[in-house]
């Protein structure tokens, strides 16, 4: 299997190397071979070239890997982030990856900032929307850096965006003998594109008699992730709010550090990412957690089909998890590197 690996920026880079550790592992183990192919594409890249990717790059990805691997990008030496929203964003666009699969699911209660709650309480997927929304760039800025400036910036809502959002996320439930499908908006304000939301949601939630539908607001689906997280199995939202609430789930999680991500296109080359920035001053440290990366690649061999690969991969993280071996975020003394071979050792210490 061929697989594009972009380390990217900053700490992106430190993780990434772990992430590709394990995977080599899981290969030896499981007699499989990755061709882990690694492209240069990040800040360091575009600061001496001046371009973020080729020209042909989104057609390169798509028809001559069967994924993407992605570290964090940004870097403080390209304030407005071009190189990242290329990178980043252009391939959610040009792929069309429009499942942004985000598990949120707690491995030791020792990490969880929530008092007296466990990994049966916080264990949910979040389903975000990842080709439009607010994230499509639609608005401009007239008499900028006036007093009269208008900066408009559009969200875009399409019947066939929201329409197979809320679908993946009802077909997954249902795959997963899963009962309860929530969805947010704020339909009570934004009674346009938000309404389209509620439309969708109801209609296609009476395909599923098996599944309980609900629906939050987001500013209350914020309370309640807090209040009481154990009530929810799959949350399904658009592009913003599932950038916020997925932040919000990663340190439920025990922090940034430990959240995986999958940009989807159901079969199709897809991105894997972990939730985490570039964390520039903690690059090259090796103080990086470096779980998020290592199950986002699980969340990547799932997706290519090889399921015991990622569950021993799963198992192995979590195993380093509740016994305290990583980094400062989970409360351990390991670097990156060296919670990378910890985790890449008990995968091969299990066959
Ligand atoms: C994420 C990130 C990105 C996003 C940024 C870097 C554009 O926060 O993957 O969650 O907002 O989608
Ligand atoms: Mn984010």
């Amino acid at each position: 299997m061929r697989i594009a690996v972009l380390p990217g920026d900053g700490i992106g880079i430190d993780v990434t190397a772990e992430a590709a550790k394990v995977v080599r592992a899981v290969g030896e183990v499981f007699g499989r071979a990755f061709d882990l192919e690694m492209l240069p594409y990040g800040a360091d890249h575009y600061l001496q070239t001046g371009i973020s990717l080729p020209p042909n790059a989104h057609a390169m990805l798509r028809d001559q890997f069967d994924a993407i691997f992605i570290g964090a990008l940004g870097d403080p030496r390209i304030p407005d982030m071009r190189h990242a929203r290329d990178i980043l964003l252009g391939t959610r666009f040009e792929l069309d990856l429009y499942v942004n699969y985000r598990p949120v699911r707690l491995l030791d209660a020792r990490l969880c900032p929530l008092k007296d709650r466990g990994p049966s309480d916080v264990d949910f997927v979040v389903f975000r929307e990842n080709t439009e929304g607010l994230y499509v760039n639609v608005g401009g800025r007239f008499k900028p850096g006036t007093d009269d400036e208008i900066a408009v910036q559009e969200e875009i809502n399409t019947y066939k965006g929201v329409h197979r959002i809320i679908r993946h996320a009802f077909e997954y439930a249902q795959a997963n003998g899963l009962t309860k499908v929530c969805m947010a908006d704020k339909s009570n304000a934004m009674t346009h594109g938000h309404a389209l939301w509620q439309r969708v949601f109801w209609m296609l939630a009476a395909e599923y008699p098996g599944i309980q539908p609900t629906h939050l607001y987001i500013d209350a689906l914020a309370m309640q992730v807090v209040k009481n997280p154990a009530q929810f199995e799959v949350i399904v939202t658009n592009n913003m709010f599932g950038d916020i609430i997925t932040d919000l789930g990663a340190q439920l999680q025990g922090g940034l550090g430990m959240a995986a991500s999958a940009n989807l296109h159901p079969g199709r080359t897809s991105m894997f990412e972990p939730v985490h920035g570039s964390a520039p001053k903690y690059a090259g440290k090796n103080v990086a957690n470096p779980v998020g990366a290592i199950l986002s690649s699980a969340l990547m061999l799932e997706y290519l089909g090889l399921k015991a690969e990622a569950a021993a991969i799963e198992a192995a993280v979590k195993e380093s998890v509740v016994t305290g071996h990583g980094t400062a975020e989970i409360g351990g003394t390991l670097g990156t590197r060296e919670t990378g071979d910890y985790i890449a050792g008990l995968i091969k210490s299990q066959r």
